[in-house]
């Protein structure tokens, strides 16, 4: 009897599952699921799955519950700046539940370097060179995110950038492609927990802005770009390619003209490198109207030229311009655009959507704030991931760390007292309440045994020099003056381009005002780009990066100050003598004549790329190679030893670098190929290698991204150490 009723469950549970369409199959292939689906669509479903609205930017309750009576439940991702994953699910609940074919959306919001617990800029936090934290950091962010209801972030930024007039080289790694690409693979990993799933407490990351829009001409944003196609390979590819190797699946345009063709109607760069040669299977999303504003940059007539431009170039999801749902339907009868292409963009999307679980657990779980932020783990590495952005770049007769008996510490700036500048630009859901104002750190770590005065001196700009007399009288009653100068946030970031990167000029002044009080000097700055500090640098003792540095940024300099943490920063950027040096990266090609300089200022950096100091000090062993020659199939072997010959334990980065003097193309005078960062406690030595791989290593793309392996002399580069090595000529 048993067996009978048991074969009749299964057949009936079969009958039923027969009932369910394929796609509602969660043990059926993705492919499958996303095929079946695909052909039950309406052109009107498809049309409202590849475009994106916003929810939530007016946070009035009135204003949303509008919004959520008005949604249709059809769009295939909204933008939502709520955080409160219960509208959220009722958002979602609409799409799932009173839709015909019960398609969830995706939510993205930006989630650039944190969600409320706030991280160092992206900028500041690749000076830590240590990926491995900075993924804690992404998955930490990724939990806050997840649990306030959105899936999806656009980040990581990996925009190689090296005009700091252009504001957002913040939300950047910097000015070299190997950084970038590392730092965009630890991204992804933190924020999907590895490959794209359907994880709890993980999102999707989204590669953006693809591509070149570093190159914005003169710092300003949304222009033009002039980049050849093999800058294109060898220079703001590679990151793409690191992104897309560690799980990304979802990338969005750039607003700026690659050279004449905008990135957001680039079939070359959307679809031929990026969907042809390197088969990604995820999907394009526009970057914010970018569909539209391919009018004012000249080339379409009005906007269903361009959303006919923007489709067909390989651009999959509408960001709110609404033109897809618009002029979709007219274009595709007009055979403008194609059934195909229209097919092949919801296939992208839907096939995230499938392997995220988004059919099987559409709804965010309902967790308390107290219990969604802030939450201990994600102080720790908030803190430590400040700690190790900071770089140290002055420390005259070493100054710093603070004498722990300093009696009477004067802290000067309009920073001071600040919490919010400190969180800098895309602050996400970060709270200025959140943030421990220096002024609160400083008295924590010295409020027992030493006098703390302050004065704010000066505005963050404008010309009032009314205050100046106050914090030199403040200045002058103290022992040591701790000044605390910099950007506001919004000074960087989107559309935050500066024609001057010094310092406000009344923060130069007042700097110079102090420094005739006859104090130590420490410089404290908060900026969202690389500055040219050479008006003060001669003024302070000492100078320490703190980038912006995020919600437990107060506490990290409190540390670095007082030594209880050593610094370990490097920087990312070069920081140029002035901004007449612009552009000015260290990995630039060799030139004509070594000779040519400017008449008037040096044609080095400042400070330059892979700077940082250390209370402690490290003294670099002899370079060595495994060999002096080397086949295509073998590997070389390079190693150093380093050690730590000061007082103190310290976390020391080494940079490899290679040179290619002569090759078919001309190459940059040297480029990094791999770091490391390690702790060698005092009186240690630790050894760092670096095996060289020839095809990864010594090769070079050329304008149509064919690598070039070619025979001849390199040299590795270390520190100011470098050895020479040949590439045999052989078949790889
Ligand atoms: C903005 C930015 C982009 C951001 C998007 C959504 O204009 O360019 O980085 O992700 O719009 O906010």
């Amino acid at each position: 009897m048993k067996f009978i009723f048991a074969a009749s469950l299964v057949v009936s549970l079969n009958m039923v599952a027969q009932d369910k369409p394929a796609y509602k199959h969660k043990n059926a292939s993705i492919e499958t699921r996303v095929n079946d689906l695909l052909k039950r669509m309406t052109l009107n479903e498809k049309l409202h799955q590849i475009s994106q609205f916003t929810i939530g930017r007016n946070d009035n309750p009135n204003n949303v519950q509008d919004e959520l009576n008005h949604f249709n439940g059809l769009t295939g991702s909204i933008i939502y700046f709520g955080h409160d994953p219960v509208m959220r699910n009722q958002l979602q609940k609409k799409a799932v539940d009173s839709t015909r074919l019960g398609i969830p959306i995706l939510f993205g919001f930006d989630v650039i370097h944190g969600y409320r617990t706030l991280y160092p800029i992206s900028l500041g936090s690749a000076c830590s060179w240590n990926p491995d934290l900075y993924r804690a950091a992404c998955a930490q962010a990724a939990r806050e995110t997840y649990l306030s209801g959105i899936n999806w972030t656009f980040s990581p930024m990996i925009d190689v950038a090296r005009d700091p007039r252009w504001g957002r080289i913040a939300e950047g790694y910097g000015e070299d492609p190997y950084t970038t690409g590392i730092f965009a693979a630890a991204a992804v990993k933190g924020y999907q927990g590895g490959k794209l799933s359907n994880a709890p407490n993980t999102i999707a990351a989204d590669l953006k802005h693809f591509v070149a829009y570093g190159m914005s001409e003169g710092g300003r944003d949304y222009v033009y770009s002039e980049v050849s196609r093999q800058s294109l390979w060898d220079t703001y590819l590679p990151p793409y390619i690191a992104g897309i190797n560690a799980g990304a699946m979802t990338i969005m345009s750039s607003y700026n003209d690659i050279s004449g063709t905008p990135a957001s109607a680039n079939k070359y760069t959307l679809t031929d490198i990026l969907k042809d040669k390197w088969g990604f299977q995820g999907f394009v999303v526009s970057d914010w109207a970018a569909i539209t504003q391919l009018i004012p940059q000249g080339v379409a007539k009005d906007d269903a030229d361009a959303a006919r431009k923007a489709l067909m170039a390989g651009i999959d999801m509408d960001m709110i311009t609404n033109t897809y749902i618009s002029y979709g339907k007219n274009l595709l009868e007009k055979k403008q655009i194609t059934q195909a292409r229209i097919d092949d963009a919801v296939r992208r999307v839907l096939r995230v959507k499938f392997i995220m679980g988004l059919f099987e657990n559409p709804y965010t779980p309902v967790v308390d704030e107290k219990d969604r932020y802030l939450q201990p783990e994600a102080k720790k590495i908030a803190t430590q991931l400040a700690e190790e952005s900071i770089v140290l770049l002055k420390n005259k007769d070493n100054v710093l760390p603070l004498d722990k008996n300093v009696k009477h510490i004067a802290l000067i700036g309009p920073l001071v007292k600040d919490s919010v500048e400190m969180m800098g630009n895309w602050n996400g859901r970060g709270e200025g309440k959140d943030v421990k104002s220096i002024y609160t750190a400083i008295r924590q770590a010295f409020g027992q045994q030493a006098a703390i005065a302050y004065a704010r001196g000066c505005e963050y700009d404008g010309a009032d020099t009314s205050h100046f007399a106050e914090a030199r009288d403040v200045a002058a009653q103290s022992d040591v003056v701790l000044m605390f100068v910099g950007e506001k946030w919004w000074w960087s970031g989107e559309n935050g381009s500066r024609a001057s990167i010094n310092l406000p000029a009344i923060q130069e002044q007042l700097i110079k005002d102090i420094h005739k009080e006859g104090k130590k000097i420490i410089l404290v700055l908060f900026n969202g780009r690389s500055l040219a500090l050479t008006n003060v640098e001669p003024y302070v003792d000492a100078i320490v990066e703190a980038w912006q540095p995020g919600t437990f940024g107060g506490e990290a300099i409190s540390h670095i100050l007082t030594g209880e943490v050593n610094p370990s920063g490097k920087l990312d950027v070069s920081f140029p003598v002035s901004g007449g040096q612009i552009p000015i990266y260290y990995s630039k090609r060799t030139s004509a004549r070594p000779t040519g300089r400017y008449q008037d200022i040096s044609s080095e950096p400042l400070y330059p790329f892979g700077y940082g100091l250390s209370y402690t000090t490290f003294k670099y062993g002899v370079l060595q190679v495994s060999k002096q020659k080397m086949n295509r199939q073998e590997k070389l072997v390079a190693s150093i030893d380093v050690s730590n010959t000061g007082n103190r334990d310290g976390l020391e980065t080494v940079h490899w670098f290679i040179s290619d003097p002569v090759a078919t193309i001309s190459r940059p005078r040297k480029e990094l190929k791999y770091f490391e960062k390690k702790e060698i406690k005092q009186g240690q030595t630790v050894t760092f290698q670096f095996i060289i791989d020839p095809m990864r290593d010594l090769s070079y793309p050329d304008e149509n991204g064919k690598r070039h392996l070619e025979a001849g002399d390199f040299y590795l580069q270390v520190g100011t150490q470098q050895v020479k090595f040949e590439l045999l000529e052989g078949e790889y």
